[in-house]
């Protein structure tokens, strides 16, 4: 008989995010305390294997890790990969950060680089401010991406050390902040700047200081929670972690070899999770391989129009199939085309990323997923159902399940306004066995 899993509520809190833990705001992740509660009442044996398919910020990667559990962690976004892996920079590097982040800050100013015409941050900052933002950036990497986060077909940035992501995550900060006038009200999204907007100035000297106090408060977080750990006795020998830059429509999970799954899948709600991080991919621009319109595409829950015929499966299961019925036949504008279409594409994508899920899963082992439902227009999109018979096509079964009503949607979704329907959002922890 498998022990019951404690769960509480997977909602955002800032209250929660202090210390360490503030420096990784993820409008799309829950708190480390859900994670830490859940995986606790697993009562997993210190050889398991952790993972999370969909990691964003990497709050299951750090809790797991902390609880000296080995862990896998996914994601496609490049930006999410590198702040996952700072979040598990050791407190024994605290000290090191300042004296790097200054003698970076040195290059930059007396260095100066020359800035190539094609460079993205040029689409959001005069040439003066991207050459300076550029130089730290340049400096981060010469100093700190070695042999072995390169090779011959470019850098991998799931092998970057945890350090030289922790310089990245504060130059991420920083830039953020210079373009907080390009973001709206949706916190899922920041807007790219038009040809004919002014581009922002910022001086040396203001980029240089808010980089540092980023840096300062960092290394301060870090070793306060080290602290914080010791005084508490929590400091277990910390398990191995993996984080991969990989797509989970096409992952390769070997047969069997995942202990337990904690995720959250990306929402059904048109989130575009690459126009939310535009800023940092254009900060990391030099080292990746795909343009932030391709990964995009691939990305689930995508806002493009998939190319390619997408056939309905019945294995998404019936509730599925009547709710894409009634996107269809809906009257308004756009609902049988542009919207079936991509909705289409999430569930084509979800459905292949459980099949691989499922595979990688040990027999007996857990799933937990936490999943939102939301609404199209007047139309109830009930994830958690439809996720529940995807995973049951796939020989997982609901054991356990808890749902949490949120007061706000993180919906970008037509027809907010114009259609009568319940506010807020059904929070769902899905707990799956196989
Ligand atoms: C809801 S967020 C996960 C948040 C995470 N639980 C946390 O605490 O930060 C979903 C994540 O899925 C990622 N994602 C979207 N499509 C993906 C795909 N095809 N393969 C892997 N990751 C994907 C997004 O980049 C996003 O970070």
């Amino acid at each position: 008989m498998t022990k019951r899993l404690r769960i509480i509520s997977p909602k955002r809190n800032r209250r929660l995010q202090t210390g360490w833990e503030g420096f990784f705001p993820y409008y799309a992740g829950y708190p480390e305390l859900f994670a830490r509660e859940l995986l606790k009442s697993a009562r997993l044996p210190h050889s398991a294997v952790v993972l999370d398919p969909w990691n964003g910020s990497g709050t299951t990667t750090y809790t797991a890790t902390s609880l000296g559990l080995n862990s896998i962690g996914i994601d496609l976004n490049p930006v999410m990969i590198v702040v996952a892996r700072a979040r598990l920079l050791p407190p024994s590097e605290a000290d090191h950060l300042r004296p790097l982040a200054a003698t970076i800050l040195s290059h930059a100013h007396s260095a100066p680089l020359p800035l190539q015409p094609d460079d993205a941050l040029l689409g959001w900052f005069d040439p003066a401010t991207a050459a300076f933002v550029r130089g730290i950036e340049q400096n981060i990497r010469r100093s700190l991406v070695g042999s072995m986060t390169k090779s011959p077909d470019g850098v991998h940035l799931d092998r970057i050390s945890g350090t030289a992501a922790t310089l990245y995550v504060a130059l991420f900060a920083a830039c953020r902040r210079l373009v907080a006038p390009f973001r709206s009200s949706n916190p899922t999204w920041l807007r790219a700047p038009k040809p004919y907007d002014t581009r922002i100035a910022a001086s040396k000297a203001a980029i240089a200081r808010d980089f540092g106090n980023n840096v300062r408060g960092m290394s301060a977080a870090l070793a306060e929670k080290h602290e914080a750990d010791q005084s508490q006795k929590r400091l277990p020998h910390p398990g191995d972690c993996k984080v991969s830059l990989s797509d989970t429509v096409t992952m390769d999970l070997a047969p069997g070899s995942v202990d337990f799954v904690l995720t959250s899948p990306p929402y059904c709600t048109r989130i575009d999770y690459t126009a939310a991080t535009r800023i940092e991919l254009a900060v990391l621009a030099p080292l990746l391989k795909t343009a932030e319109r391709a990964l995009g595409r691939q990305m689930i829950g995508s806002t493009q129009v998939p190319k390619g015929e997408i056939d309905v499966d019945e294995g998404w299961g019936e509730t599925c199939l009547g709710f894409l019925a009634a996107l269809r036949a809906h009257p308004s504008k756009a609902s049988g085309g542009y919207y079936f279409r991509t909705h289409l594409d999430y569930f084509d994508k979800m459905n292949r990323s459980m099949q691989r899920l499922a595979v990688g899963l040990k027999a007996g082992g857990r799933a937990v997923l936490v999943v939102q439902d939301s609404y199209y227009k007047d139309i109830h999109n009930d994830l958690p159902t439809i996720i529940t018979e995807i995973g049951a096509g796939h020989g997982l079964t609901l054991a356990q399940s808890k749902s949490f009503h949120l007061r706000s949607m993180s919906d970008v979704n037509p027809g907010r306004k114009t259609y009568v329907r319940p506010s807020g959002a059904t929070e769902s922890v899905l707990c799956f066995t196989k």
